[in-house]
């Protein structure tokens, strides 16, 4: 049994933080932050809203959008490294705030390829008829956990959420909405080029974890710039070819919005149109597993992806876990 995507939504918070207000903050500059990343300003949440506060809000906008009861879902899937708390899952306290009754709920950790992990798992329990309505949130509360004294991270990372309802497919015709391919990988010896070193159980929170920042975001951003180009242009690929398309069958290219340089170069080996690449990263930042949802509901919402469109998504982040998922709208 085939899956299909029956809504979408998506949750930004309002406040807007420019690069010209980062340039105050760190020695950077708008130019530079625009040139070498797409990004002009990103949201940031107040202290009152929490990571599942923003899955809430983007998951019931997702099931009004699918005509979902929220008692009907089976299955709450949230893809976040920025949850509430370390225990509960975050997913526990989005089931309760959506009121998705006893059904399982549980969180997700790929990062910036979350979303297409939580859509690849979703998929699996719709194929073996373990659920029917199943809500897969990409969220993230990266402000919280950037260090706002490194120029190399703190410009890059927003925070938001994005949604979608999968259930199984209403028209099994070959041309009829779909979930038509996935994929999905980790390198483990890549661990070490992006990470939050301590705050877990390896390394607990102490004065001198503190002073050093280590329970913040730590990157090697040029490090994950060259495997980002070469994993996002393969499990395209792979996608495609389970699906048995081609990439001149793809409407738009839906993904993670990390750097506008890595998309135009993944956009490019894969032979994808400039046309076809959608983009918010320049409003938006890097919401991590929030980008792909978000950067969908946002172009579903504007009519711009239209019903029966093929939308290619791919994501790649902390893991280094990448993958990807081919879907007709
Ligand atoms: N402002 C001004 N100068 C800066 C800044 C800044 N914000 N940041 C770095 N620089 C300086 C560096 O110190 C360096 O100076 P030097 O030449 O004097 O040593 C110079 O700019 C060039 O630095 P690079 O690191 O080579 O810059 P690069 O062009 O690689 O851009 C960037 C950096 C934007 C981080 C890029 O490498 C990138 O986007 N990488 C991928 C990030 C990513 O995709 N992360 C994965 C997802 S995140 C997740 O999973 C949660």
């Amino acid at each position: 049994m085939r899956s299909q995507i029956l809504g979408t939504g998506h949750f930004l918070p309002e406040h807007v933080r420019t690069n010209d207000e980062l340039a105050q903050l760190v020695e950077t500059s708008d130019e530079w932050i625009r040139d070498r990343t797409g990004i002009r300003e990103r949201r940031i949440a107040p202290p009152d809203l929490q990571n599942s506060d923003m899955a809430a809000a983007a998951a019931r906008r997702a099931l009004e959008a699918a005509g979902t009861a929220a008692t009907d879902v089976d299955l709450v899937i949230v893809a976040t490294v920025t949850g509430d708390h370390p225990m509960p899952a975050t997913a526990v306290l989005v089931q309760q705030k959506i009121g998705a009754g006893n059904c399982p709920a549980f969180d997700v950790s790929a990062a910036c390829a979350g979303f297409v992990y939580g859509l690849t798992i979703a998929d699996a329990f719709i194929a073996t008829g373990r659920a029917r309505r199943v809500v897969v949130v990409g969220v993230e509360l990266l402000s919280r956990v950037v260090n706002w004294r490194d120029r190399t991270t703190c410009i890059l990372f927003g925070d938001g959420a994005g949604a979608v309802v999968l259930g199984p497919q209403e028209d099994p015709s070959p041309t009829a909405s779909a979930l038509l391919g996935t994929s999905i990988h980790t390198d483990g010896t890549l661990a070490a080029s992006l990470m939050i070193p301590a705050g877990g159980t390896a390394k607990p929170v102490t004065a001198d974890v503190l002073e050093l920042a280590e329970n913040k975001v730590f990157m090697r951003g040029q490090d994950i710039f060259k495997v980002a180009v070469k994993n996002l242009t393969s499990t395209s690929k792979e996608s495609l070819e389970r699906a048995g398309l081609g990439i001149d069958e793809v409407d738009w290219f839906c993904s993670h919005q990390a750097n506008l340089r890595i998309l135009d170069q993944v956009a490019s080996r894969l032979g994808i149109a400039p046309e076809k690449v959608l983009t918010n990263i320049e409003r938006v930042g890097n919401t991590s597993s929030a980008s792909i949802p978000i950067l969908l509901d946002e172009n579903v919402r504007t009519g711009r992806i239209k019903k029966g469109h093929t939308v290619l998504m791919s994501g790649l982040g902390a893991g280094i876990s990448w993958g990807s998922a081919l879907v007709r709208l």
